[in-house]
């Protein structure tokens, strides 16, 4: 269970780069971070404007020094301070990730980053070689992964309770950019021009997410080869994509499905994992994440409801308020970010496994996005054609 007590010696001193005012999704990591003592918010680059920036970073109480006008100033001027940072979240356009990320590692900090990690395998690559050079976290926030009830299936998976695994179905396929808001919002607007987004929209903003859930429960799962349907219904997002279909046949024999798309009109959120197995199924859906569905064959499906005590050790460690109570995102987002704490002390200590035993995502899953997004990109242009999983 979880009450706020700390888990590491000390709270990581610890900046944002990006995150601003008026951002999608900086306040869920100060929230995350934050919320268990963990980290303590010091330092940032919060705007691409630097007095905007530094007005809002005095509005979350940083010393108005420590508010940056951009992140090499920040990286520099922080080395050189006795109490200077040793962790950075990165929650900027993804074009800027790979560079932000590569100044950060370079300077020996922690980082955790956005998801797409970077635009391309290479580059990704490159980030791992020097996480590993400089012995660093390079946590990815797929906020979800960090559910009571994820970690449930995981387990109910490799106790077999499913039997052999035989199909997933994923999918992340909200409504919300069903027409083409981008002209009024600033924060849709990149995200459809290949500039600031890469190689492509829904694949890597939303296709991402489940893909990462589904490697959590179905850890040896490995994809052998996938085509990737990708189409941009509001015509001036081309050449990126806001509707695309992959299919995926694993080695083993399984075969998966994933939707992703900002285009289903009247969806909410729409992100949604179902694995079969050869005698039983599970469901979890992140509009009520509460409740994991495991439909046996022959037998009434059963709901298993959030912090009830028949759930494994795993699911209910993470416990904050017992069940009946719903638990979500942003309980979701502090599960990962106390154990990315924990997995930074455990590096400083010279422990570099931890991160893994932990099972956050971590370097190897932003790799793993990066990689599968360039897999679907090159399928789609060969005309949606079966490719080898490179
Ligand atoms: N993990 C998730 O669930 C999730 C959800 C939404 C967004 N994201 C990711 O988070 C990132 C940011 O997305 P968003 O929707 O918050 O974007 P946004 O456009 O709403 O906000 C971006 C913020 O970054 C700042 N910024 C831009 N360039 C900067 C720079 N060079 N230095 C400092 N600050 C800079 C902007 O001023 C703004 O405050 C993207 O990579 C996106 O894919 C992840």
């Amino acid at each position: 269970m979880i009450n706020g007590e700390l888990k590491i010696d000390s709270p990581i001193r610890w900046a944002m780069v990006g995150g601003g005012r008026g951002s999608q999704i900086g306040y869920i990591h100060r929230s995350a971070a934050l919320r268990d003592n963990s980290f303590q918010l010091v330092a940032g680059v919060f705007d691409i404007d630097p007095a905007r920036g530094r007005d809002f970073g005095v509005g979350l109480q940083v010393d108005p020094q420590r508010c940056y006008a951009d992140y090499q100033t920040l990286f520099d001027a922080e080395a050189s301070r006795p109490d200077g940072i040793q962790a950075v979240s990165i929650a900027t356009p993804n074009g800027t990730h790979f560079a932000i990320c590569k100044a950060a590692l370079e300077a020996g900090l922690h980082v955790v980053c956005e998801k797409p990690l970077c635009f391309t395998v290479a580059e990704a690559e490159e980030l791992r070689a020097l996480a590993e050079e400089k012995g660093r976290l390079v946590g990815v926030t797929y906020g979800y992964a960090g559910h009571q009830l994820i970690r449930q299936a995981r387990a109910m998976i490799a106790n077999g309770e499913l039997g052999e695994i035989r199909i997933v179905n994923m999918q992340f396929a909200h409504g919300f950019h069903s027409e083409a808001v981008e002209e009024a919002n600033p924060s849709a607007k990149w995200r459809v021009d290949p500039r600031f987004a890469g190689p492509s929209y829904v694949l890597g903003d939303l296709g991402t997410h489940p893909l990462y859930l589904c490697e959590v429960m179905l850890p040896e799962l490995k994809i052998r080869r996938l085509m990737c349907s990708r189409q941009s219904f509001v015509k001036s997002r081309a050449p990126l994509e806001d509707n695309a279909y992959v299919v995926m046949e694993y080695e083993g024999g399984a075969i998966g499905t994933l939707w992703a798309s900002a285009v289903n009109a009247g969806s909410m959120h729409g992100q949604k994992i179902r694995v079969v197995g050869s005698k039983a199924s599970l469901e979890w859906w992140d509009e009520q994440p509460n409740q994991l569905r495991y439909e046996v064959q022959g037998r009434p499906a059963q709901v298993l409801e959030r912090g009830m005590d028949y759930l494994h050790p795993d699911a209910l460690e993470d416990d904050r308020i017992g069940g009946g109570h719903p638990e979500g995102l942003f309980e979701a987002w502090s599960n990962l970010y106390y154990r990315f704490a924990l997995a930074m002390e455990a590096m400083d200590k010279g422990d570099r496994t931890m991160a893994r035993t932990l099972g956050i995502p971590d370097i190897d899953a932003g790799c793993e996005g990066v990689r599968w997004v360039e897999n679907c990109v090159r399928s789609a242009a060969l005309g949606a054609a079966w490719i080898d999983y490179a």
